[in-house]
């Protein structure tokens, strides 16, 4: 253990698994059992460039041995995706973050749609399995630009007819029908969808209609934040020591916390990884991320401090 919230793992294998994505294969050294995780899950890697990334667990339940994740390298990278392509080799050492789950499986006996898009299809891949070792009833539906982009294809080819591809290029570029997948779904199940912007846009429209608590959706890229939202300073209190911080308009609450030495851990900045997750104490915050529900949010018991601000003109928090 490098400390209590990271792992030093080695990286002991890559693995081509479609066009433009990688898989990562990370143990310990003396390949002893891992901290426990649930599908859905996410790590941490701590890339020796400095730069964090978040990626879902792909592996099987029960697989404790070694985290599985897989990257695609994106385009417009900003130094993750293409470091781990170019740069990583088995044999590193990397540190890794404690898995942390904010896309459960919820436990339920009615049927499961998962909906997945381009890489989004990990933590997805990761429920189709568990599911179907547990014998429970879901569809997967897995959508990619084309065939040579889709990883995974041979398992869930294996999952027969409750498994379905979508490859835009093989449908004159159209993408997946997702209102007709919700449609065609039984009353009481349970909607989820991982995948790139427009994919999650058309799935809170088709789902909007539902019960909340029936639909769940994983960000790889953060929500559109409304630009004309006020952003005021505001006072944070840290009740563990009692200092009063100011946040100014132009910072964010980690920053703040960053220049005043106080450890807090976090990953993508953006409000999609979970990472900075910090309980509150007092006052309302002012939720910008894309990884609490809506209840969640409602509730105000927690924030995610590197982007979410404040209603009013302080907050406490459990730091
Ligand atoms: S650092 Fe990722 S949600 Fe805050």
């Amino acid at each position: 253990m490098a400390d209590t919230d990271t792992l030093e793992l080695r990286l002991r294998a890559v693995r081509w698994e479609a066009d433009g994505i990688l898989s990562m294969e990370l143990a310990a050294p003396d390949n002893r059992v891992l901290p426990a995780w649930e599908v859905g899950a996410h790590v941490d890697l701590h890339l020796p460039n400095g730069i964090v990334r978040s990626y879902s667990l792909v592996n099987q339940p029960g697989d404790n041995r070694r985290y599985l994740v897989a990257v695609a390298l994106d385009r417009q990278s900003r130094g993750g995706s293409r470091f781990v392509h170019q740069s990583l080799r088995p044999g590193q050492m990397i540190k890794v973050g404690l898995p942390r789950n904010h896309f459960p499986l919820v436990e339920s006996g009615g049927e499961v749609v998962l909906i997945a898009g381009g890489i989004g299809v990990t933590p997805l891949y990761a429920m189709a399995t568990a599911l179907e070792l547990a014998g429970r009833p879901y569809r997967f539906i897995y959508a990619t630009r084309s065939r040579a982009h889709a990883a995974f294809t041979d398992t869930i080819a294996n999952f027969g007819d409750k498994a379905a591809f979508h490859f835009d290029d093989e449908h004159g570029g159209k993408p997946l029908d997702i209102a007709g997948v919700i449609a065609a779904a039984g009353p009481g199940a349970h909607f989820y969808c991982c995948g790139p912007a427009g994919m999650l846009t058309a799935f809170e429209q088709a789902t909007a209609h539902l019960a909340p608590e029936h639909v769940h959706i994983e960000r790889f890229t953060a929500k559109p934040v409304d630009e004309s939202a006020p952003s005021s300073g505001f006072k944070i209190v840290l009740a563990r020591s009692g200092k009063e911080l100011t946040v100014p308009a132009d910072k964010s609450i980690l920053d703040v916390l960053i220049d005043h030495d106080i450890q807090v851990p976090y990953s993508c900045q953006d409000g999609i990884c979970g990472s900075c997750e910090t309980k509150v104490l007092a006052g309302q915050p002012d939720h910008r991320d894309s990884v609490l529900t809506a209840a969640e949010q409602a509730a105000n018991k927690t924030m995610m401090v590197c982007i979410s601000r404040c209603k009013g003109d302080s907050l406490t928090l459990d730091l």
